[in-house]
């Protein structure tokens, strides 16, 4: 007995040595963890619960009968993080440089199918060469059954990816069907295709972080939602990301004691508008002063930042924020942001998150360059994100909300539940300028002329009044009293109930 419970330690030993010491040094030299190390730092302390830790390839092709490493190249299983249970795997680079194989792949599905049934969050740590090459089409089979369950899976639980090294072929397709992705800077890259075979086919000459490293994808791919510098800063930030999400679609926004005043006033709030409407101000600054602690994890903060989209907390329950950015492009909608939040809505909205928006927006940019690149489909997106959201909404409009993007940004008119305006609020078909221009087109006048008739428009239209007078507006509220205002109405609206008409789904404009 005694033998059989030493062979056991050696054998797992042996399986925790992945690739061997020699291929763990040149992992750590590249400025790498390895999976279980990674792993570790997920999870909660001592909660790793290891599965499939035997389990070998069975290709026989081009010596690989000779060649099995315990494990096959993916660490798979289940833990805590902050005591609730998250299912996890994560690509060995050291075994196979992680490329995937038949028997790799059922390793993932297995978790995959574990996490769907106990309606608990997955998270992938890539780091890996794409398929195993010497598997052929049983990697590519693999590889099918993985991206099948990324989508069944889609909108029941979160899947979070976090790409720690290569990233090429079919390991990017399965991360992109997830809901978030995260990248390390300067160590993780993703692709489809490498540089090499972009050089044979379009003759351009690209380094694999010019490709596809961390700051190509959330400047201007926006494939993932954020970067940072090292393994440790990354996992951490996701264990913080986890924090704040539902673990299903079911179960509702986790709570945490909160130490925070719901009814905490911010006189400081009174002054965030310049008197000048063409001035910006950030509006990150009313985002964290309302905020529980003043806690806010941004998603996308690199990409489209005319538009802010992220989770915060109010009297302890997860929130999800969206906001106009009066600080870039006069935090004007474009193609960009409204892809970028529109989906954020919509994860939102799947899990069953409520949504604050800050509106300041003085309407859709104009531009060959916007139309051309489909800015009406993109922007429809985000109007029907809204649209079909049935978690409860409140707007604040704090400034500008003109022309069609007053619309958009949670109106009453397409579901808004809760509709405010700070008295600095504009709600117009357009700015008062261009208006009288439009107006009084054949009869424009002189500067005074012109300037009369832009203080008539800007006294009739340019105020909170005229919407708040057709009750689009709620309520007129005072700054300073914007996070009470917003606890209030979220604790009218949690047990908010919607019907809507049966449908397999619906056909947002993709
Ligand atoms: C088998 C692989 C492998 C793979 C790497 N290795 N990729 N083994 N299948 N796909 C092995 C290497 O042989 C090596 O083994 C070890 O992993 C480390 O690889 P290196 O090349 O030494 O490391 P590095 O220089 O860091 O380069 C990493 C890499 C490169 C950029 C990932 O290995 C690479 O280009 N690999 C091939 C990538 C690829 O073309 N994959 C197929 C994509 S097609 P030893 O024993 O020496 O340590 C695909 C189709 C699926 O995925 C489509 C589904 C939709």
């Amino acid at each position: 007995m005694k033998d059989m419970l030493e062979r056991l330690e050696e054998r797992r030993a042996q399986a925790r040595l992945g690739g061997g010491e020699k291929r763990i040094e040149a992992q750590h030299a590249r400025g790498k963890l390895t999976a279980r190390e990674r792993i570790e730092l997920l999870l909660d302390k001592s909660s790793f619960e290891e599965f499939d830790m035997f389990v070998e390839h069975r290709s026989t092709d081009f010596g690989m009968d000779k060649a099995k490493i315990p494990g096959d190249g993916v660490v798979t299983g289940w833990g805590t993080v902050n005591g609730r249970t998250v299912f996890v795997f994560a690509k060995d680079f050291t075994v196979f440089g992680g490329s995937l194989s038949e028997a790799h792949a059922q390793k993932i599905t297995k978790i995959q199918d574990m996490a769907l049934k106990m309606r608990a969050p997955i998270v992938g740590l890539f780091d890996a060469g794409g398929a195993r090459i010497q598997e052929g089409v049983a990697a590519l089979g693999g590889y099918g059954e993985v991206f099948k369950r990324n989508v069944i899976a889609s909108g029941v639980i979160p899947q979070i990816s976090v790409i720690m090294g290569p990233c090429a072929g079919g390991d990017v397709y399965s991360p992109a069907m997830t809901d978030f992705i995260f990248m390390v800077r300067d160590r993780s890259y993703m692709f489809v295709t490498g540089p090499d075979v972009v050089k044979t086919v379009t003759n351009e000459t690209v380094t694999s972080e010019e490709l596809g490293g961390a700051k190509v994808h959330t400047t201007k791919s926006s494939v993932a939602d954020g970067a940072y510098d090292n393994d440790v800063e990354a996992l951490l930030q996701v264990r913080r990301l986890i924090d704040f999400l539902p673990a299903n679609n079911m179960d509702g926004v986790p709570e945490i004691p909160s130490f925070d005043d719901p009814n905490r006033p911010d006189e400081s709030l009174d002054t965030l508008i310049p008197d000048n409407p063409n001035k910006p101000y950030d509006m990150k600054e009313l985002i964290l002063k309302v905020v529980d602690e003043g806690d806010f994890f941004e998603i996308q903060e690199a990409y489209a930042k005319n538009i802010i989209t992220g989770f915060g907390r109010i009297e302890g329950r997860t929130v999800g924020f969206v906001a106009n950015q009066p600080m870039v492009l006069a935090g004007v909608l474009d193609s960009d942001a409204s892809r970028k939040a529109a989906r954020f809505v919509r994860f939102c909205d799947a899990f069953n998150i409520p949504i604050v928006t800050f509106e300041d927006v003085p309407g859709f940019l104009p531009g060959t360059a916007q139309e051309y690149g489909g800015l009406i489909k993109h922007g429809a997106k985000l109007l029907f994100a809204y649209s079909e959201a049935t978690v409860p909404l409140v707007t604040v409009i704090t400034r500008k909300a003109f022309g069609g993007a007053y619309d958009v940004m949670a109106s009453k008119h397409i579901g808004g539940d809760i509709n405010y305006a700070w008295p600095t609020a504009q709600i117009a078909v357009m700015g008062a300028k261009g208006a009288v221009e439009i107006i009084f087109r054949g009869d424009i006048g002189d500067a005074d002329k012109i300037a009369a008739r832009t203080k008539e428009y800007e006294d009739r239209f340019m105020s909170p009044f005229v919407a708040a007078e057709r009750g689009y507006i709620d309520e007129v509220i005072m700054p300073h009293s914007t996070r009470r205002r917003i606890a209030r109405a979220l604790a009218m609206l949690r047990h908010k109930e919607t019907e809507r008409p049966w449908k397999k789904h619906d056909n947002i404009p993709l």
